[in-house]
Formats: structure tokens, sequence, C-alpha cells
């Protein structure tokens, strides 16, 4: 098939917001992070698979159609699948590109696994892990200075 079969198959959107580069399979993993958000939940969004892409071989993407993804929905976006093209389209043409990455600083979206940590014993207290790698791949609590690796933590959602 040709690269423009996705044009093929999904029409240009007039207003929204396409996650592009999304590594082919992990598509359905965002679909599933966008639903918990109860925002989301009335958005239409397609949903295209294994489309071919010059910079990955093979690629997910959505497209969402809403004029704004909201940050903490972007960020643990990022921190699941890293290295996706958030695109904002409006009139028709792409009006900004961002790839996302895992921030330095991750507040409030995970759950710290210690049960001594006082971010479990005083509600109040919001969560705060630091990156201690480039590829954020483990995480170090504010609070207890406990380490984790990234995906063996919960996610919280608001
Ligand atoms: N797109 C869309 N509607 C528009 C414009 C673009 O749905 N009106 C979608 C396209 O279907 C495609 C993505 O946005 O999935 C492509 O955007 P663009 O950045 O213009 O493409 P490229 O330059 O090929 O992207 P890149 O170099 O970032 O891979
Ligand atoms: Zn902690």
């Amino acid at each position: 098939m040709s690269n423009n079969n996705e044009m093929l198959l999904i029409p240009k959107i007039e207003l929204g917001i396409v996650i592009d580069h999304i590594p082919a399979g992990q598509g359905p993993k965002i679909l599933d992070i966008i639903f918990q958000y109860e925002e989301m939940k009335d958005v239409p969004v397609t949903l295209g698979l294994n489309y071919t892409s010059k910079k990955l071989g093979k690629k997910d993407l959505i497209k969402l159609q809403m004029d704004y993804l909201a940050p903490e929905i972007i960020q643990h976006i990022s921190i699941m699948v890293p290295g996706v093209t958030v695109k904002a389209v409006k009139d028709y043409k792409v009006h900004s590109k961002v790839v996302v990455h895992p921030p330095k600083e991750i507040k409030n979206l995970l759950e710290c696994k210690n049960p001594n940590c006082i971010t479990n014993s005083e509600a109040h207290i919001g969560t705060l892990f630091t990156a201690i790698d480039d590829s954020a791949k483990q995480v170090k609590c504010y609070y207890c200075e406990r380490i984790f690796a990234l995906d063996e933590l919960d996610v919280v959602i608001p």
C-alpha cells in the first residue's frame, strides 16, 4: 500500500487533535487512557491501526474531534507511551506539533507504593515523583524518597 494509505482510510479533519506516531499496537492503550477521563466520554474518536510510517515503519494514530486536550491527559499519555506527536488541527491545517516525553516531575498522577509514605496518610498532600534518569523509566517519590519503576506504579484519575 502507498504511504498515503491513511488519507484513503480516514478523512482529514477541520478541527481536532491528532495523536500521531504511536508505535503500532499502542493505539488501543492510549484510547483506554483517554476514556478514563470523564470529560472525554462523549468526544468523537477515530482510531487508525498499522498505518505505514516513514519514521516507525508502522504506526497507530488517533483523531479526536475536540479543540483542546487537557495537559494532565497529555502527561498521562507521555508517561505510558513516550514519544508520540500531538498535533492540533484548525481550519484543516496542522497548527502545532508537539512530541511528548515524560516530564521530569509527575504531579498528582501516580500513587506511592510505600504504605508509610505521607501521601498515603494525608489525603490533602498530592503526590510528586521526579524522574531519576533521562528515559524516566525510574522515578523517585519526593516525599519518602523511595525509587520505583514507572510501570509498577498505579495511576490515579482525578
Ligand atoms: N491531519 C488531519 N486533518 C488535517 C490535517 C492533518 O487529520 N486537516 C492528520 C493527517 O491525517 C495525519 C496527520 O494529521 O495523520 C499529519 O499531519 P502532518 O503533520 O501534516 O503530516 P506530516 O508532515 O506527514 O507529519 P510528520 O512529518 O510529523 O510525520
Ligand atoms: Zn512516597
